[in-house]
């Protein structure tokens, strides 16, 4: 949620913050801006809108001196949260103004100060005059209400009466050889480069410069000047934090030819499964290698339940998970919403293992689920894609999808690697309980031909896409499903509501009786999932309820199945398998059908609106 860049080194600054930006406008993309030091003056550039709209404004940065002469910079693209997107709203934030123009500091923040209004009220009172409606300008004045000639120290005793969460960055008029970077909740990385740091909110904006980078903990404050770094506490304690090797390759962030990322991703899909499952599968034992949850089978017996906690799609995947653990394992499985989670005293234990499923491992709300697990004693480990997130590093324990990143706003190739992890575990979790070796073996064959499955999935793109000609006119969907098939109900209708902005809704296909039934009419499509499986025979009956009063009808079904091709005005043929794995193979067929939806409707498909890639703030 929001992007920060930040530069410092002998380059021109302009063009690596504007490019860093372009790679992280999937994290908000209603306003952007730029600070440059140059000329010993602070140049602020900002626009509503997208990056290209800031880029346009600037104009021809190549050859203006003031561009070419600058070598340390801050940017951002905001997802607004106080505050309507406007250009004064838009980051970076000056503070201290000084004739003739710019500003004693500026500051780019990606987070919420809680208590804002109480320090506002404060700096107003003494005299500050504040030109946006945000709570990060509030940030800005504080700091240079503290700075006089150090600015990391004006920054820590700042940072030290803020309430909330931030990643920021900052400049000062007088220190124009000086970056400097904090963080409390939101993601800082710095990026070690030759002559050169760039510090960005996450790695997608660094890979094109260097792939060593250092990721900040709560409450460091990184002083980078010259291309040597020192980072304190708040307290002003130097600290040491490791470097790690950043292994994403460039252009796996890269849109490689396709009209969207969506689409990219979604045809990743294969490659992802495989690097999810590679070499965590043993086929001879019938079970799964999950050397980073760092259980042995004693201790897996020893466990009670799985809870599992998450938001959005990583949610969905968990409900996947939770089917599977009770039905490969015999084990109890929850799945809550990690906000809800955190906020009503859950009941854990030292018997419980919480697995906090998060693609970018930093969505606040899981983050607290995660911290509170802890608190309480249970086992925390996290199911996370993004390597040195925080909540990969919080759990300490868990496994890394290696699903590569992930742009596109809606989540698909994550939430298929999550639910093939997932099956991982729970026949993990079932080999050291109940499940035979062969039966453990068939599990593992099925998942280890996942990717395959996928392929055939990918094959009918165009038939999809025809599909997808038919439903651009509806505004309301409805999506239904049971059994491991209701949470692929669920991702069904969160991807078309996503994208498309048709208004989707997912039930249990029993459920459909107790309500949603009032709405059933001509404009009221239906989705099925018809794959095998238990229920199916019901979910088709289920079906001819909707038919019989008018409800267009598209099924989701097994290849060859003809009284479920019957029953159905459109059909998107899956492979036949097991209904674990037609969760996967299901949920592709629909990430493509509402790829194409939103196509047709002339939708931002990458960057919906109002929506951003990691929810950092609660
Ligand atoms: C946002 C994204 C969703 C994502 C959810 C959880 O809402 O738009 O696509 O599923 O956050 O994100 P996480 O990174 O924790 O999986």
């Amino acid at each position: 949620m929001c992007g920060i860049v930040a530069y410092s080194g002998t380059k021109s600054a302009t063009p690596i913050l504007l490019n860093g930006l372009r790679k992280l406008e999937y994290r908000g993309y209603d306003s952007a801006g730029i600070a440059i030091h140059s000329d010993n003056t602070i140049h602020i550039y900002k626009e509503e809108g997208k990056v290209a709209n800031l880029i346009d404004s600037i104009g021809d940065y190549e050859n203006d001196a003031v561009h070419q002469q600058c070598h340390v910079g801050i940017a951002h693209t905001r997802w607004a949260t106080h505050g309507p997107p406007t250009k004064e709203n838009a980051h970076p934030h000056g503070a201290g103004f000084v004739e003739p123009g710019g500003s004693r500091i500026a500051l780019v923040h990606n987070g919420i100060i809680e208590n804002y209004r109480a320090l506002k009220a404060r700096l107003e009172a003494e005299g500050k005059v504040f030109l946006s409606d945000t709570d990060s300008e509030v940030l800005s004045h504080l700091i240079e209400f503290y700075y006089t000639d150090d600015l990391a120290k004006a920054i820590s005793t700042a940072l030290k009466e803020v309430q909330g969460t931030f990643g920021i960055a900052c400049i000062a008029k007088d220190q124009p050889d000086m970056l400097v970077v904090a963080r409390r909740g939101s993601p800082i990385v710095i990026g070690l480069g030759e002559d050169q740091t760039i510090v960005a909110s996450d790695a997608s904006a660094i890979i094109s410069h260097t792939r060593q980078a250092v990721y900040l903990d709560d409450n460091d404050v990184a002083i980078i000047r010259g291309g040597k770094i020192d980072i304190k506490t708040l307290d002003a304690k130097p600290v040491q934090r490791d470097t790690a090797d950043i292994d994403w390759s460039e252009g796996a962030a890269e849109k490689g030819g396709y009209e969207h990322y969506m689409l990219k991703e979604i045809f990743e899909q294969p490659t992802a499964i495989r690097n999810s499952i590679r070499g965590r599968i043993d086929l001879d034992r019938g079970t799964s290698v999950l050397a980073g949850l760092g259980l042995d089978s004693r201790e897996i017996v020893d466990l009670q339940r799985l809870l599992i906690v998450g938001c959005g799609t990583s949610m969905n995947a968990g409900l996947v998970g939770e089917y599977a653990i009770e039905d490969f394992a015999g084990m109890l499985s929850e799945v809550e919403q990690a906000a809800e989670f955190r906020y009503r005293n859950p009941i854990v234990g030292s018997k419980d293992i919480v697995l906090a499923i998060s693609q970018s491992g930093e969505t606040a709300d899981t983050l607290a689920a995660v911290r509170e697990a802890q608190e309480k004693g249970a086992l925390v480990a996290g199911l996370v894609n993004v390597v040195g997130s925080t909540i990969a590093r919080e759990t300490g324990r868990g496994i890394y999808l290696h699903a590569g990143p992930e742009i596109s706003v809606a989540s698909t190739k994550a939430f298929t690697c999550q639910v093939s992890v997932l099956l991982l575990i729970a026949l993990k979790f079932a080999r050291s309980r109940r499940l035979s070796r062969e039966q453990g073996i068939k599990i593992a064959e099925e998942i280890n031909s996942l990717p395959e499955l996928v392929e055939r999935v990918l094959e009918q793109n165009d038939a999809i896409a025809k599909i997808a000609e038919d439903f651009v006119k509806f505004d309301n969907m409805f999506y239904i499903g049971r059994g491991y098939l209701f949470p692929v109900a669920l991702e069904g209708a969160l991807k078309i509501k996503e994208i498309s902005y048709i208004h989707a809704e997912a039930y249990h296909a029993a459920e459909l009786k107790h309500g949603p039934i009032a709405l059933l009419e001509e404009s009221m499509p239906v989705v099925a999932l018809l794959n095998a499986g238990p229920g199916m025979e019901k979910t088709l009956g289920n079906v001819e309820e909707c038919r019989a009063r008018k409800s267009p009808v598209l099924g989701v079904i097994s290849e060859g199945d003809e009284d479920a091709r019957a029953a159905c005005d459109w059909v998107i043929e899956v492979p036949q398998s097991s209904q674990f794995i037609a969760t996967v193979t299901s949920t592709v067929a629909l990430q493509l059908f509402s790829y194409h939806v939103a196509r047709l409707r002339g939708c931002p498909i990458d960057q919906p609106r109002n929506l951003a890639k990691s929810v950092t703030v609660e």
